[in-house]
Order: C-alpha cells, then structure tokens, then sequence
C-alpha cells in the first residue's frame, strides 16, 4: 500500500514561473551565486529544509493565542512541556536558531586550545567553535567513504577513532563530543543508536560532556525504527526520547524538524554548565522564557513537535524522499546512498566527469539545474570544502563533489519533485553541454555564502 500524508493542503502560494532568459539574466546577476538569486526568480527552492517547511493549521491557531508576557509567558510552558515531554533535561533554554544555541554552549564548555570531536560538524557548527579558538574534529565512520554502499548507518561516528583520541595525547584537551543526529554534513545519514550508546559509554569513561545536535531528531529516530534491529518496535518518539536520554545535553535547531519557520533550544543536565549559558543567554539572546524566540514562534515549535513524531508522517515523508531518489537513479544520476530523508545528495563529480574539481562539477550542476528548471540547491564539493590560494586557485579538492537537494517539509507535492527529476534527467542526457566554472572572488570566512563565480 502506498503512503500518503496525514494532511491536505488548506493555503497555498503562488511559486515564480520564469523563462530560461529571465533565469539567465538572474544567474549571472548573482555571480553565480546562489544565495544571491532572489528567491521571486526561483521556481522550486531546494536551497534548505530549514525554516521552509509549510505550518499547520494547529501551529497557526496556537501562534494566534501566543502569550507576549515578557517573563514566564504561557508560550513558554507550552514550549517547555512539549521539550519535557521528548527529552530529560531539567535545563532547557530557548534561542532564536541553532547556531545561538551553538555560541551559547560552547562558549560555556570549551576554552581556547579545546578539541570537538564530532561525527561531522554541520558549517555553523564547526565555525562557532574555531571563533572560540577551538578545533572542531570530524571523525565520520569508515562505512561513509563508500557512497555507494548501501550501509544503514552511514553517519555513526568511528567509534575507534574517537577512543584512540580521548586515550591519546589529545585526550585531556577533548572539551566536548557532539553528534550530529542526522549527519548533514555526512551525507544526510541517520546514527544508530547502537553508536550513541558506545559514545555515551566512551564519554563516561573519558569524562568527557557528550552533546548531541538533534536538528533532525525525528527523522533519525524514523531511520532508526526502519534500520535497526531491536527498534522496529518502537515509535519514532520512544526512539527520540532514547537518544536524547543517552547525552548530557543537546543543541538543536528547531526550524528542522519542529516545521517552524525560526527557533531552537539548548537542553542540558549539569546545573553549573546551565548557569554559565543562562547568563550568555540573557546578555545575548533574550530571557530565559524566550531567548530571542517570539511567543507565536514558541507556540509553533511546541505544536511542531508532536506532529513531526507522528508515523503517518514521517512514513509519506520518507517515502517522498524515497521516490524521488528512485526517479533521479532512473535518469542516471547517482546519489550517496542509501537516501536519507531530509536531501538527496548527488555524486556531480561522477555525472560530469569531463569537469575536473578546479572547475567546479557540483556548482556546475546546481548551476544547471537552476538554467534548465528554475531549481535551486547547493553544492556540496570543492568549492565549498576545497582549499584555495589567494589567488583563489583550488589547491586541495574535497573528497566528493556533491550536490545538495533538500525537501523542505510538507512544502512540495510528488509532482514538483518529478518535475526535478525531469530536468536532472534532461542535465543527464546530455551532461557534457554543462559548463565548468572558476573563482572570481571568495572571502575566507564562510566562502560559499559571499562567492562570485564565472562561467568558463
Ligand atoms: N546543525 C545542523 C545539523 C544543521 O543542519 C543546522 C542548519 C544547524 C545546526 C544550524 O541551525 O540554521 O537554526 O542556525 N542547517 C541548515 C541547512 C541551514 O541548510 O542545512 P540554524
């Protein structure tokens, strides 16, 4: 039997319809950027899942009904209850997105010279660490070199790895480990929960806080419930509920997998550590009982959250992801496997091998894909992860070069997403007509957001 949604579609809005002159003219007038195409000049936007995903009545009406008290408003007990009732910590603490949760703990855990270790640190993540004069250090699971493999667990940390670290003569300046749960930067991969009970087991023994960054908790816990024997059991909330009980604390962006447009909360055990960030938090960000957060964003997160648990859901949306998947196999193109739920990630470097990576497969692609369709995503390759000279040459390429599609949620129906793989198949056919690309100009912090290309 097929899945379907457990919703129908109540409001609606008007996407751009463009003509390939128009998206031209759009392209070239953003250097190639595609942070810099206004999104009126996009006509499927797969840039993000985060903060792109359509509300629900119930999170409208309970936003509606958002209490603006300044101090312990309603919303926030709401908010709180529904964190209560997914999570163990007695320290939680909204703020207005992850990466505000992210300065706020780790400014509180670490001091200058620390490491994080880290199955793969998402780019915020990874950036707000350096700022603190720290390192931020993937250790990403062997499985994970093999795209193609059909591995379930593909963003587990190495457990090995992580071990020879903390025993090592490192081990003293390991400040905190922090799992990404799923692994974005890894290919999208969920983590088992076999591998967060031996890092769990691995931090206790080295002392060391272990954090998870739960953005995309639910999904993780539905891939859980799919892949991993001893879970099938159980609903993806027992699963989540597991997984956060396993950390001392967590950082999660709730523009993910609360479906809200903005938020986030840091939860934590240890008193001491909760004081540190309180302070952070309300010289920075905002009081405790909103932390930056707008009470109706506080009452969309808080509806957000029990829907994003519920199976109907995430069982049509994974299966969604699933079919788009087997269309973009069909017309040739091949992703990181297995799918996950929240991207497709697509092997550019293999599509269009007559692109060496100082011309930029994966940009060359999502380039493409916006000429031909008016669809935007990412490159995830050597532009974003390369190491450049001054004169902006790629001195070191990345290992792949990929391309990021992300499905926002409950924003798009099956036949946008055929549409996609429509024109991809298109690119496919005739893959050597795609252009490469150089460097015009790139600032050495946060790169990708600020680059003007050209096309070769
Ligand atoms: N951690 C992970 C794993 C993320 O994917 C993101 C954001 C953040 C932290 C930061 O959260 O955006 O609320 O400040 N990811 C978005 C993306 C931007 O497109 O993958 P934020």
């Amino acid at each position: 039997m097929r899945s379907f949604p457990p919703y129908r579609i109540q409001v609606v809005k008007q996407i751009p319809i463009t003509t390939r002159a128009e998206r031209e003219e759009a392209l070239s007038a953003a250097c190639y950027n595609m942070f810099d195409v206004p999104a009126g000049k996009v006509t499927i936007d797969l840039l993000t899942d985060s903060g792109t995903g359509a509300v629900s009545a119930a999170q409208e009406a309970a936003a509606a009904a958002a209490d603006r008290s300044y101090a312990g408003s309603d919303s926030y007990y709401r908010f709180r209850s529904a964190l209560d009732e997914l999570t163990p910590y007695p320290h939680v603490f909204p703020v207005h997105q992850g990466r505000a949760a992210e300065r706020v703990l780790f400014s509180s855990v670490l001091r200058p010279g620390r490491i994080s270790l880290s199955n793969t640190h998402f780019d915020t993540t990874r950036a707000n660490i350096e700022l603190l004069g720290c390192e931020a250090r993937d250790l990403p699971c062997v499985q994970a070199r093999d795209l193609d493999s059909a591995e379930p667990f593909k963003g587990d940390i190495d457990l090995a790895g992580l071990e020879r670290t903390l025993s090592g003569p490192d081990g003293p300046r390991v400040g905190q480990v922090l799992m990404t749960i799923t692994n974005n930067g890894g290919g999208g991969q969920p983590v088992s929960m076999a591998n967060l009970h031996a890092v769990r087991e691995l931090c206790q023994r080295y002392r060391v806080p272990f954090f998870l960054d739960a953005a995309r908790f639910a999904e993780n816990a539905w891939l859980v419930t799919q892949r991993e024997p001893g879970y099938r059991h159980l609903s993806p909330r027992e699963v989540a509920r597991q997984a956060f009980a396993l950390a001392d604390g967590c950082v999660a962006s709730l523009k993910k997998d609360a479906i809200a447009p903005m938020g986030a909360f840091i939860g934590l055990r240890d008193a001491e550590t909760a004081k540190r960030c309180e302070v952070n938090l309300i010289a920075t960000e905002g009081f405790r009982t909103y932390g930056g957060l707008a009470s109706h964003d506080l009452e969309r997160v808080a509806q957000g959250l029990r829907e994003v648990l519920e199976p109907d859901y995430l069982r049509s949306r994974a299966a969604e992801t699933a079919h788009l998947a087997r269309l973009v196999n069909e017309a040739g193109v091949d992703i990181v496997q297995p799918a996950g739920i929240h991207a497709l990630y697509l092997n550019a470097g293999r599509l269009l091998p007559h692109i060496p990576p100082g011309g930029f497969p994966g940009h060359a692609l999502a380039c493409q894909l916006y000429l031909d369709g008016g669809i935007r995503c990412v490159e995830l390759g050597s532009l974003y992860l390369g190491k450049f000279d001054a004169e902006h040459n790629l001195l070191e390429p990345a290992p792949f070069e990929l391309v990021r599609v992300a499905i926002p949620r409950r924003t798009y129906t099956l036949a946008h997403l055929e549409y996609v793989a429509d024109v991809l198949a298109g690119i496919a056919k005739n893959p050597e007509r795609v252009p490469r690309y150089r460097v015009v100009d790139a600032p050495p912090l946060l790169r990708h957001f600020n680059l003007k290309m050209a096309q070769l």
